[in-house]
């Protein structure tokens, strides 16, 4: 078997990681996209691992939200994330490209942005890695939809049934539609249409360490097969 070697800036952000693992707040970045009129559009998001096997990272969200219809047709897929680890005082920019793995969108994706998994497999793998609350809102009313507090009903409370590894139960509060599939234990079976995988595949990172001294500034570009280059910060 061959052993994968990875970027500098992939092992720079792997230290990170662990370096910065006891803060929660490590594991949020921040992903810019542009709207169809070329406004800049932000927004929060949880890391949630790297694909095996390759460069990218991975996110989920809901296939109804904004930033779906941003990413999607021609020249339309790019992305920057922002990523800051407070406790190390380093700064990821990574920018590149997304793919969308999820059931209700067609894509052809092939084995160079999957790597060793298939549409369904990493669909099913990042589904049961969510906690129950944070699938319920796939089941739920669109996401901007008018708030319609009726459609609110009890739904299983963290401690019964909250056994998936998520982190991000804050961000799961939209109104709840019990229809959908759950087992005896109030677990929701099926993948929802709406479940969407993002895939950040990145082709140039922009690393900045504040705590070094002099401060530290290292540019990386796929098309210089990753090469550290130095800059002045
Ligand atoms: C701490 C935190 C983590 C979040 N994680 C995610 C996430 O992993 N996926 C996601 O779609 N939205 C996440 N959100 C919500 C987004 O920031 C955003 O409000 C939502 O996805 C709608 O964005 P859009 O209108 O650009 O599609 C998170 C918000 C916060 C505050």
């Amino acid at each position: 078997m061959t052993e994968i070697v990875y970027p500098v800036w992939h092992q720079r952000l792997a230290k990170s990681l662990h370096v910065n693992n006891s803060q929660v707040q490590s594991k949020y970045y921040q992903v810019a996209s542009v709207s169809s009129n070329g406004d800049p559009k932000n927004r929060t998001m949880v890391f949630r691992g790297f694909l095996s096997g390759t460069q990218s990272l991975l996110s989920v969200t809901d296939s109804r939200s904004e930033k779906i219809e941003q990413w999607q047709g021609d020249n339309k897929s790019r992305f920057e994330i922002c990523w800051y680890f407070a406790g190390s005082r380093e700064q990821f920019r990574l920018a590149g490209e997304v793919a969308l793995i999820s059931h209700s969108i067609d894509s052809n994706y092939g084995n160079w942005v999957l790597g060793e998994h298939t549409k369904h497999n990493l669909l099913k793998q990042q589904w049961s890695n969510l906690s129950t609350n944070a699938k319920q809102p796939f089941y739920s009313n669109s996401p901007k939809a008018p708030f319609d507090e009726d459609a609110i009903q009890s739904f299983p409370q963290d401690g019964l049934v909250n056994q998936g590894n998520d982190i991000n139960d804050e961000f799961d509060s939209r109104s709840n539609n019990n229809s959908a599939p759950r087992n005896i234990a109030g677990h929701y079976t099926d993948i929802s249409d709406n479940f969407c995988v993002v895939v950040f595949i990145p082709h140039a990172v922009d690393y900045l360490n504040l705590k070094s001294k002099p401060q530290q500034r290292c540019l990386y570009d796929i098309q210089d097969d990753w090469k550290e280059r130095t800059v002045n910060p």
